[in-house]
C-alpha cells in the first residue's frame, strides 16, 4: 500500500491487516486496518499510530511525504494498543514531538508505556493551530474507552474519530463511496454492536456534540473514511437509530441442536414468529462467531434460545453464548425459551432462570419438544413463535408507555 491523499497535505499513512481474524473477542472475518493520518502543515502531526506489528509499514508511509524527525505532535485519540502500539518507536523517530493526548488519555499512555515523553494533555474544545489550519479535541469519552477524543480539523473539514465510524474490513480501497455504503455498512454495525453498544448514552452525547460540525470527510481508525453527502448521512443516521436504541421488528433465534430435533423446531418457530409480525433470523452457536450474532441482534425485539436439553440442563454451546447477551449491555430484549429433550426437558426452566437472572424479562412457560417433533407438535412451534412475537410487541409497548408516563412525572 502507499499513502492514500485525503486533502492537500493530509494523508493516510496506516497499515492493512489482511490476517487478523480475531479482536479482543470480536470476529474479523475480512481483515481490518489501522488507520494513521499525516497533516503537513507548518507544523507536521501524526494523528494515532498503529499496531506494533505494523510499525514499519507506518513510518515507511510518512517517510514517503516527509522524514518522521520532522514530527512536531503525535496525537492520541485513544491509548488501546491497536492505535497506541507504535509510540515507542514513533517518538524515537520524531525525538522532538509532543506527544498530545486528552487528561485521561495522558495518565494511560504513563501507565501502559513507563516512557517520559514530552506529554500534553489538551482539554475538551481546545484548540491546535498547525499554521494554515487547526486541530479541535473533542473528548468522546467512552468511545471506545474513557480517555477517547475525537480530532477535528475545520479548515478541511474532517472528522478523525479513531474508533466510532469503524469497522473491521481489509481492502486496498480507503473510501466509503468507493466501496460503497452497502458493503461497508455490516462492518460498522458489527463493530458498533461488539465495541461501542455498552457505551449507547455517552455515544449518543458525543453525537450530539457533533451534530453543528461542518464534515465532509470522517477518518475512524479502523476500516474505510465516510466521505460524500450520501454515505456521511447513512452513517449519521445508523449510529442515531443504534444510539437511540431503535429496536428492529426483528426476532433472532440462537439454538444449538445435537440430533436435529431442535433446529427442526427452528424451522417451525421462525414461521410462527413471522406470522407474529417479526422478521425472524436464526443463528446456529455451534457454526457462528458470537460477534455475528450479536450484530444481529443488538436491537431486535425479541431473542429466543433453542437448547436441547444436556445433563438435565442447557446444551453447553448454547449455554456458551449467555454471557455474550453482556457486550451490548442492555435490558430491552425480550426472550422466550425453547427445546428439545429426551429424559427430563431440564433445558427449559435452567435457560429461564440463567436469561431471567441476567435481568431480561422471559415469556412464561417455555416450549418443549420429546425427541423427534411431529407435525402436530410442529404446529404447536409456530404457534409459540406467532404469540413470542406478539408477546414481545405487546411487553415492549408497555415498557414504553411505561417510560413516558415517568417521564412525564418527572
Ligand atoms: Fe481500535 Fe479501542 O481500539
Amino acid at each position: 500500500m502507499e499513502p492514500v491523499k485525503l486533502a492537500d497535505g493530509v494523508y493516510w499513512v496506516g497499515a492493512v491487516d489482511w490476517d487478523i481474524r480475531e479482536f479482543h473477542g470480536l470476529g474479523t472475518p475480512q481483515g481490518s486496518t489501522y488507520n494513521s493520518y499525516l497533516i503537513v502543515d507548518e507544523k507536521t502531526v501524526l494523528i494515532d499510530t498503529v499496531k506494533s506489528p505494523e510499525t514499519e509499514t507506518l513510518l515507511g508511509h510518512v517517510s514517503k511525504i516527509i522524514d518522521p524527525v520532522k514530527i512536531d505532535y503525535v496525537i492520541s485519540n485513544h491509548s488501546e494498543y491497536d492505535h497506541s502500539g507504535s509510540l515507542g518507536r514513533v517518538m524515537e523517530a520524531a525525538p522532538g514531538a509532543t506527544l498530545i493526548a486528552s487528561k485521561d488519555g495522558v495518565k494511560r499512555l504513563e501507565q501502559m508505556f513507563h516512557q517520559d515523553w514530552n506529554f500534553q494533555a489538551v482539554a475538551d474544545g481546545e484548540e491546535l493551530s498547525l499554521g494554515g489550519r487547526t486541530l479541535r479535541f473533542i473528548y468522546a469519552p467512552l468511545l471506545h474507552w474513557p480517555e477517547t477524543m475525537f480530532s477535528y480539523c475545520p479548515e478541511d473539514r474532517i472528522l478523525f474519530s479513531c474508533d466510532a465510524f469503524g469497522g473491521h474490513v481489509a481492502t486496498t480501497e480507503r473510501f466509503s463511496d468507493k466501496l460503497g455504503v452497502p458493503f461497508v455498512m455490516p462492518y460498522t454495525r458489527s463493530y458498533y454492536a461488539f465495541l461501542l453498544a455498552a457505551f449507547r448514552r455517552a455515544a449518543a452525547q458525543v453525537m450530539g456534540k457533533i451534530a453543528g460540525l461542518d464534515i465532509d470527510m470522517i477518518g475512524p481508525s479502523h476500516g474505510p473514511i465516510w466521505r460524500g453527502k450520501d454515505d456521511l448521512a447513512a452513517l449519521m443516521e445508523a449510529y442515531r437509530a443504534w444510539t437511540s436504541l431503535e429496536l428492529e421488528d426483528r426476532a433472532v433465534i440462537i439454538y444449538g441442536t445435537m440430533w436435529g430435533n431442535t433446529g427442526h423446531m427452528v424451522e417451525a418457530v421462525a414461521e410462527g414468529v413471522s406470522s407474529g409480525g417479526l422478521e425472524a433470523r436464526a443463528f446456529n452457536v455451534q457454526l457462528t462467531d458470537p460477534s455475528e450474532i450479536i450484530a444481529g441482534s443488538f436491537i431486535s425485539k425479541l431473542i429466543m434460545f433453542g437448547s436441547p436439553t444436556f445433563e438435565s440442563g442447557i446444551y453447553p454451546p448454547v449455554e456458551a453464548f449467555i454471557p455474550y447477551l453482556r457486550v451490548p449491555r442492555d435490558k430491552h430484549k425480550k426472550i422466550a425459551v425453547f427445546g428439545s429433550y429426551g429424559w427430563s426437558g431440564g433445558s427449559i426452566p435452567k435457560l429461564t432462570q440463567a436469561l431471567t437472572a441476567e435481568g431480561y424479562e422471559v415469556m412464561e412457560e417455555g416450549l418443549k419438544v420429546r425427541f423427534t417433533p411431529t407435525s402436530e407438535e410442529l404446529d404447536a412451534c409456530r404457534e409459540f413463535g406467532r404469540r413470542a412475537a406478539e408477546w414481545a410487541r405487546e411487553r415492549l409497548a408497555a415498557d414504553a408507555a411505561g417510560e413516558a408516563a415517568a417521564a412525564e412525572r418527572q
